[in-house]
């Protein structure tokens, strides 16, 4: 057993995380972590918010709020958005006590020893808005690679880094006027002092990707170290720990890559043992991986380094796999097709398991990968779904139904090799971080299993020679058992729900790496299963890529456009337990309606108060759109919409309330007889359903056959989509009407 730490890439806490921070360096450090869990390793895995610099100035200077609050705002919703990929570590936030204290004290020490001094140097200045321009507030040309719209301090395009004056036609992202150069004093790090160390350092790493070492090397090489400023002029970030220097804050950089060390400082004092970081940091059999995009190799590999050996007595970087870029959309933010990239709005529709795995497949770890929903829903489908996940639910669900425990058998040597090689294999890539490969290795022992089932056609086999069958399952279930633990760093939810189908107990972390060529207990209670993985289906993609025409008779039973959006609609029988008057608004009414929910009638503001009396209201059933999100009208919260049926041609009382045909209880779900999602919808969303009122003639509704309860009333509700029509109700005899004698036409609205 050895220790481990894990250092994880700061985000920048200037908007919601997306799929390229997860590809690049959250996830890798996820499996790693869940790798080392299973080889029995202590790990200490840290990381957490930047929320220094200047893209948060900026940011919130733009949308007029404090550096403070929005740098916590984006720190509070990114934690969440990686706690929800079932991403484990350490979450700190630069802006933060603990943190200061650790920056500063690094600080003086540095100065202490001489590597930090004071020199006077020149900085872009603004004349127009009379500020110094530290960064982001300047962008040119790149002098090395010719990029436009290059900010100060590094090249996103070639990675270069620079000092001021080294743009080529710079302007001020403030005003666009020219900046002039000024003297000004801040504080440099002496790099140059540490040459030949770095030299040296660098130069037992042959296991260092090639994209890590060549980028290394060229800076160590090219153009000699030169000493960095590590102060910048404004009042966002960690205060200089001497007097005198107010009006000047430590550069991010600095301070971000400290933030390894004091957040493992902030941990160990958390759990009550202040001095455990010194068991990670201070000891020589302990590894440090640094998990980042490439964009941040010279910080790693170079300025960190050189700090930690200031300090002295300090554990250097052991590897640092550098990600390259997940493109998305040729490079731009694509949200038109298939929706947005921000890992809230994916977590909304996709399970964190799903994510991991197709992250896993396309990561961009030797070159650039891309990103498209398309490619997205044919890996899951074709490769998780079918592969892995069939395998998975075939076997248990079989062994389960056929034997209800695992079956005897004795281990099948072809399946033992199998076994053995992918856990070698797999231990090999993962423990070097290849973990594109590892997945690889892991899909391929799911292969093998799937080839092994359909060869040994074990529902044949059960009906001819039991005993036979049981054996075959007995190493199907081997596989089974192999495969959820291997696939645990990438699936995790998944793989502890098949561990816990085959009836194993524990956790697989517990039973680690050995467990997966161990043999499955005979005699073992399997446990009633259910498929681990769900297919796609992503109604954006399938909207864009099918002619209209044929859509219905392709698929008659997959619900498109109306029909799939009124799945997302949670539409309930109520009754009305009481009516008043909005305190502020003439027009509106206060309902509480009863749904049959535990917590009481639910309130709903409407708009209909001059349509109908309080009495005719009070006591009457009606349907209630009951998942839309909250809305407030002047001041009231409404938790619901009631449904009616509206026309605009006739004059007067153009509007009937629906209500139920038969004597259904409250609460009752108008689904159709369909599944329908729970999730809170947008009143937009509700609009694109098109839903119609209207008498029933000879069978037909508007023209259309349509299939009703044969107590149905004269007037119903439908869902139209294109040429195919649903009667609105619970999928039983309860179909949805409105009053006898109310005077709306057919054809009427329902909203
Ligand atoms: N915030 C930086 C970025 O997003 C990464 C900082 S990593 C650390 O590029 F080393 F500073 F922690
Ligand atoms: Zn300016």
């Amino acid at each position: 057993m050895s220790k481990v730490c894990i250092n994880i890439a700061w985000p920048y806490a200037n908007g919601p995380i997306h799929l390229g921070h997860v590809a690049g360096s959250l996830l890798p450090p996820d499996i790693f972590r869940r790798y080392n869990l299973l080889l029995g390793n202590e790990v200490l895995m840290v990381g957490g918010s930047d929320q220094h610099g200047t893209p948060i100035t900026i940011s919130a200077e733009k949308c007029g709020m404090t550096p403070e609050a929005y740098a916590d705002k984006y720190h509070e919703i990114n934690k969440k958005a990686i706690e929800d990929l079932n991403i484990h570590y350490f979450f700190n936030k630069t802006h933060c006590p603990v943190h200061f204290e650790v920056v500063q004290d690094v600080f003086k020490k540095l100065m202490d020893k001489g590597y930090i001094y004071v020199k006077e140097t020149e900085q872009y200045f603004c004349p127009k808005c009379n500020r110094f321009l530290p960064d982001r507030y300047v962008e040119g040309v790149c002098p090395k690679c010719g990029a436009e719209k290059t900010r100060s301090d590094q090249c996103d395009s070639c990675g270069t880094t620079f000092e001021p004056g080294d743009l080529k036609e710079p302007y001020c992202t403030l005003c666009g006027s020219t900046p002039e150069i000024r003297p000004t004093k801040h504080f440099f790090l002496k790099l140059s002092a540490f040459t030949d160390k770095l030299i040296d350092y660098v130069k037992d790493k042959d296991y260092w990707r090639s994209n890590v070492k060549t980028f290394t090397q060229n800076w160590l090489q090219g153009e000699g170290l030169t000493d960095r400023a590590i102060t910048r002029d404004m009042s966002w970030g960690v205060p200089i720990p001497i007097e005198g220097w107010d009006d000047k804050v430590i550069y991010v950089w600095f301070d971000a890559v400290i933030g390894y060390l004091s957040a493992s400082v902030e941990y160990s004092r958390q759990i009550g043992k202040p001095d455990y970081w010194k068991e990670y940091w201070q000891n020589p059999d302990c590894k440090h991986y640094y998990f980042i995009g490439k964009d941040n190799i010279p910080f790693h590999s170079i300025i960190w380094p050189a700090i930690l050996m200031g300090l002295g007595d300090m554990q250097l970087p052991y590897d640092i796999p550098a990600n390259e870029y997940l493109m998305i959309g040729g490079g731009k933010l694509s949200k038109s097709r298939g929706g947005a990239i921000d890992i809230p709005s994916v977590l909304e529709k996709y399970d964190a398991d799903v994510v991991r795995y197709y992250l896993s497949a396309v990561m961009p770890d030797t070159h650039d990968s891309e990103f498209t929903w398309e490619d997205f829903q044919t890996k899951v489908n074709t490769e998780l779904v079918a592969n892995l996940g069939n395998f998975f639910h075939r076997s248990l669900d079989f062994a389960k139904k056929n034997f209800g425990t695992i079956p005897a058998g004795e281990m099948d040597p072809e399946v033992t090799k199998a076994i053995e090689d992918v856990v070698k294999e797999f231990d090999d890539l993962v423990g070097r971080c290849d973990f594109k490969k590892g997945l690889k290795a892991v899909m391929n022992l799911s292969s093998f299993g799937n080839k092994y089932f359909n060869d040994a056609a074990p529902w044949k086999l059960v009906k001819e020679d039991k005993d036979a069958c049981g054996k075959v399952m007995h190493n199907v279930l081997r596989i089974v058992q192999a495969l959820s633990v291997l696939s645990w760093p990438y699936v995790p939810a998944a793989a502890e729900k098949v561990w816990g189908f085959l009836g194993n107990e524990g956790t697989i972390e517990a039973a680690g790496l050995g467990a997966a060529s161990k043999d499955v207990v005979t005699g073992q209670q399997l446990n009633d299963s259910v498929p681990v993985f769900k297919k796609l289906d992503i109604p954006e993609l399938k909207e864009a890529n099918k002619p209209k025409e044929n859509k219905q008779q392709e698929q008659p039973k997959t619900f498109t456009g109306p029909f799939a959006d009124f799945r997302r609609l949670d539409i309930r029988v109520g009754t009305i337990v009481s009516v008043e008057d909005h305190p502020e608004a003439e027009k509106l009414y206060v309902l509480k309606v009863n749904l049959g929910e535990e917590d009481g009638p639910r309130q709903l503001v409407t708009n209909i108060k001059s349509l109908f009396p309080k009495d005719y209201m009070m006591g009457r059933r009606l349907l209630v759109i009951s998942n839309l999100k909250k809305a407030k009208f002047r001041g009231v919260e409404s938790f619901g919409m009631l449904m009616a049926a509206d026309d605009e041609t006739v004059g007067g009382n153009s509007v009937a309330l629906l209500k139920p045909s038969t004597d259904v209880p409250d609460g009752t779900k108008l689904n159709c007889g369909l599944e329908n999602s729970s999730s809170r919808i947008e009143l937009k969303q509700f609009e694109a359903v098109k839903i119609k009122m209207s008498s029933v003639v000879d069978g037909k509704f508007m023209g259309k056959d349509i299939k009703l309860p044969a107590n149905a009333p004269k007037r119903v509700t439908a869902i139209i989509d294109g040429d195919e029509i649903m009667a609105l109700g619970d999928g039983k005899d309860c179909v949805i009407t409105v009053d006898e004698d109310s005077p709306i036409l057919d054809g009427a609205d329902v909203r």
